[in-house]
């Protein structure tokens, strides 16, 4: 089956390349024209790992990028979209692409003998599919849904850093639609693409708020952990990494996402925690456990503040030292990351700012142009450094050494990943979490 992708962002481009790589007939779109073209020519518009290779093995192979999604519609028996769903003000999504994108193949579905499978990949809050999307899809296309074409929420679970190899071994596929032969022929697409994945066939609003729960339990885990830490770090001696260790060996509780650090940023979590309160607020429902989720993770860059603060004192004219740009180590992305609001509230206290990160300056200096200093190694990040905050985890950090500490004026190393903590090294060390 020919399949279809708009949108060539973190999740469309990583899939029309795994896809495109093993050989299947793929067509990707996307409405940025300086980004199709880019990725026309094997060069992915961001970093992440593997991404760039599979891209290119899959332009030799099965991919081709189009300019018209005319064509995906009348030649897709499957029909991706993946555009973004920002957020708004209030916390919302914001439908405004995916509305577009199905617009325009409701408007080419008219013309198209095609009987496609319409599947919603991108991130919408319960009831979009069905309510928002549906309409848009009939009206559009003066098409019966279920006899013309097919529509179906397929949440993506992949991560950012792991984009590659999260497509070619999903942990689970869900599929919500109406039992019907969409259904029937997008689940035996999948069960040929990946033989031992679980597939959930379920309605369209249970995957979309499935796609929901998952992050705002992922994001719930790192708030958790980090009130945690939070206490252990006034408990002399307490040490929250063999807390999180421990406990983790319940196999009810998993060690996985109990890195105590400095709260979760990225374009996902953030926005998934606040589109699921302001949802759940329409319903009615006080989103109690999910408000706090989300307070403790705001407060959690206050909390690194005010370690700085205990470390160094007033921050006016210190040269303060950001180590890790970006909102995760293997990414170049900047989106709600961490680094960015703390850099931003230290250069308002009056600190003098130089950063580093392997992948992310370039980001980065369109956000601060001349405002901070950048440093391309982490030589010249420490040289007469004031103070130093880690705060993406980068496993070039966890290799400071004496010399590093040498170019310094003072030792302070103030360590939100506690990434240095069993090293040796003379210094004064605030770890987050560590009494
Ligand atoms: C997240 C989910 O993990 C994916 O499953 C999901 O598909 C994706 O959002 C999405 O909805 O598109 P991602 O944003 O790539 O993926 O990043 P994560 O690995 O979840 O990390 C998010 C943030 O949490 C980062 O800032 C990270 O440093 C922080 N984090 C993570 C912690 O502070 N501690 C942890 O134990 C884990």
């Amino acid at each position: 089956m020919k399949v279809g992708i708009i949108g060539l962002g973190f999740v469309g481009l990583s899939f029309a390349s795994v896809l495109g790589s093993k050989n299947h007939s793929t067509l990707g779109f996307d409405s940025d024209k300086k980004k199709s073209s880019q990725i026309k020519n094997g060069k992915p518009p961001f970093y992440e790992p593997h991404l760039e290779e599979t891209l290119n093995q899959a332009l030799r192979k099965g991919l081709e990028i189009t300019d018209n999604i005319a064509t995906i519609v009348k030649s897709c028996q499957i029909i991706f979209v993946t555009v973004g769903t920002p957020q708004g003000n209030d916390g919302s999504i914001n439908l405004s692409m995916v509305k577009s994108a199905v617009e325009e193949i409701g408007k080419h579905l008219k013309y198209s003998k095609n009987k496609p499978i319409i599947v919603i990949k991108s991130t919408v809050v319960p009831g979009t599919a069905l309510d928002v999307l549906l309409p848009i899809l009939v009206s559009k296309s003066r098409k019966k849904p279920g006899k013309d074409f097919g529509l179906i929420t397929n949440p993506e679970f992949l991560r950012e850093s792991m984009a590659i190899s999260d497509t070619v071994n999903p942990h689970a596929i869900v599929l919500g639609g109406t039992k019907d032969r969409f259904m029937n022929a997008i689940k035996k697409f999948y069960e040929n693409l990946h033989k031992n994945t679980p597939i959930i066939a379920t309605n369209n609003q249970t995957a979309e708020m499935i796609k929901y729960t998952n992050n705002s339990f992922l994001a719930t885990k790192i708030s958790f952990i980090n009130q945690i830490s939070n206490i252990c770090q006034l408990i002399p001696g307490a040490n929250v990494e063999d807390v999180a260790r421990t406990i983790g060996l319940d196999p009810r509780i998993g060690h996985l996402f109990l890195n105590a650090g400095p709260g979760y940023g990225g374009s996902c979590l953030p926005k998934d925690v606040a589109a699921i309160i302001n949802f759940s607020n329409s319903l009615g429902i006080n989103p109690l456990l999910l408000n706090a989720v989300k307070q403790v993770n705001d407060y959690q860059l206050k909390h690194v503040i005010l370690t700085i603060k205990r470390a160094i004192g007033t921050l006016k004219k210190k040269r303060i030292t950001v180590l890790g740009l970006a909102f995760k180590p293997d990414t170049d992305d900047i989106r709600d990351s961490v680094s960015i609001k703390l850099i931003q509230s230290l250069l308002k206290q009056g600190a003098k700012i130089i950063v580093h990160d392997p992948k992310a300056i370039e980001n980065t200096k369109n956000i601060f142009k001349e405002k901070i200093s950048y440093a391309e190694s982490l030589d010249d990040a420490l040289r007469k450094s004031q103070c130093c905050v880690i705060i993406t985890p980068w496993k070039e950090y966890s290799k400071i050494n004496e010399r590093h500490l040498q170019l310094m004026e003072k030792r302070i190393i103030v360590d939100t990943r506690r990434i240095l903590n069993n090293s040796k090294l003379k210094m004064n060390y605030y770890p987050i979490g560590i009494g």
